[in-house]
């Protein structure tokens, strides 16, 4: 019987691996030297913490999450997003201090039991940031050069992806928008499906990021939220462009932008790339002041946002910098004689390489009897130099080295092979 993985779950494997390690590494350098602390949290939740963040209504809550009750039967479920479990975390740590801002980044898998497509698994994995503190525009101003700095020093380019901006206020504040844009959706409510039928009662801005074409069309040409602000929000959202603009920063307004999650209440964003086809959001965010405290903490306002990582190597993988894989990755094969000796010997020799100071990256293959067959795998692995430790060489202390890529070879000292190579072959040019 073969088992496979399960549908929109998959695995990750070598070489695909390596631009996730990249990703990873970069992650972690960017946000650290930005003091974003790094923040784990369980995998599984308290279905009633996704319910009352996220929202009853939308599609997330509504349709997509793994839901389950354990042997004792309290109700969890694998965290769709991670915003509501860094939430419920900095309470339950009190990582919050009154007047003071705190900066948090994270990385993992996500659980939506959505129709798998390209671009869209069901297990996936976001790298995101929340920041709380007193809401002010440079929150709003810093989330959206933070996710341009991020996917400009992974290697893309501006002209990659757009920046869309809208803002959405608060419940209260958007009142005068929910009356026209009633009256509008009542006016052609047969061509509702019967999901937003339902929310034009109970949560009318979810109808705006209904998936269902019926509705998208008809949502379309519906009023947009930005000619119904109060003047406070106008006047916020106007002081976030005028910062971008200042700093040069590129974005557009997309006033139809609601996103579908409820907790936002100020500046919303997505961040979109052609690269991507259908399912084109790389990542996105806002702001969502009131969460904190609505899920038992201080009032405080939080702001952040998400990248997929799945696409997020779609798009890089067919930038310039990686087209071509990810550059150079020097390769020692270590190959022995058919004796246990000089078995002995390469093996100690392949593990002291790997672990020195500066130590380059090694390959052995203890199963291998001739050297012809050592040559030809270490050819076909694209190795830059191999160490041949054949029974000639043990006898003599020495080691032979070939240089792949030029094609010579040299005698040297045991003991001086980890400097030799370091210094004659395995670095990129
Ligand atoms: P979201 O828009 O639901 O926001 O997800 C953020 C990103 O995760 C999307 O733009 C997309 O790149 C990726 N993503 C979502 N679903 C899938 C999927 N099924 N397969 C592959 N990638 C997917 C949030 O999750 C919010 N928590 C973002 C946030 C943080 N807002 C404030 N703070």
């Amino acid at each position: 019987m073969a088992y496979k993985a399960i549908r929109g779950m998959s695995d990750i494997v070598p070489p695909d691996v390596l631009l996730w390690q990249y990703v990873e590494a970069v992650t972690q350098d960017f946000f650290n030297k930005r003091s974003y602390g790094e923040i784990r949290t369980p995998l599984l939740e308290e279905t009633d913490l996704f319910i009352r963040s996220i929202g009853e209504e939308t599609d997330i809550v509504h349709k997509e999450m793994y839901t389950f009750n354990d042997r004792k039967g309290r109700n969890m479920s694998l965290r769709p997003e991670m915003t509501a479990s860094v939430v419920r975390a900095v309470i339950e740590n009190r990582l919050l201090v009154p007047d003071e801002v705190a900066r948090f980044y994270y990385r993992g898998p996500m659980f939506r039991a959505e129709r798998p497509q390209a671009g869209r698994r069901r297990q996936f994995h976001q790298i995101g940031v929340e920041l709380f503190g007193t809401p002010e525009v440079y929150q709003d101003v810093e989330m959206i050069a933070l996710i341009r700095d991020f996917l400009l020093k992974l290697g893309l380019t501006d002209d990659a992806f757009t920046v869309k901006v809208n803002f959405i206020g608060t419940k209260e504040s958007r009142e005068p928008y929910y009356t026209v844009l009633r009256e509008y959706l009542k006016k052609h409510e047969t061509a509702l499906c019967d999901d937003c039928k339902r929310r034009l009662d109970t949560n009318i801005l979810r109808v705006l990021d209904c998936k269902v074409e019926g509705c998208r069309s008809l949502c379309a040409k519906a009023p947009v939220i930005t000619e119904h602000l109060g003047t406070e929000d106008a006047a916020h959202f106007s002081a976030i462009r005028q910062a971008l603009d200042r700093l040069r920063i590129p974005y557009v307004v997309d006033p139809h932008m609601v996103r579908g999650l409820d907790y936002y209440t100020g500046l919303v964003f997505e961040v979109a790339s052609a690269a991507l086809g259908a399912q084109d959001a790389l990542g996105a965010g806002g702001r969502y002041d009131g969460l904190v405290a609505a899920c038992g903490g201080p009032d405080i306002g939080g702001i952040g946002f998400a990248l997929g990582v799945e696409r997020l190597l779609m798009v890089l993988a067919q930038s310039e910098r990686f087209r071509n894989g990810l550059g150079c990755q020097p390769l020692v094969y270590v190959a022995h004689g058919n004796t246990a000796a000089s078995r002995q010997e390469a093996f100690a020799l392949y593990a002291h390489l790997a672990s020195a100071t500066g130590g380059v990256r090694v390959f052995i293959d203890t199963a291998k009897g001739s050297l012809k067959s050592q040559l030809r795998q270490a050819n076909k692995q694209g190795a830059q130099a191999v160490v041949i430790i054949g029974d000639d060489e043990l006898a003599r202390g020495e080691v032979t080295i070939k240089n792949m890529t030029a094609g010579t070879q040299a005698a040297v000292k045991m003991s001086e092979a980890g400097d030799y190579l370091t210094k004659e072959i395995t670095h990129c040019t």
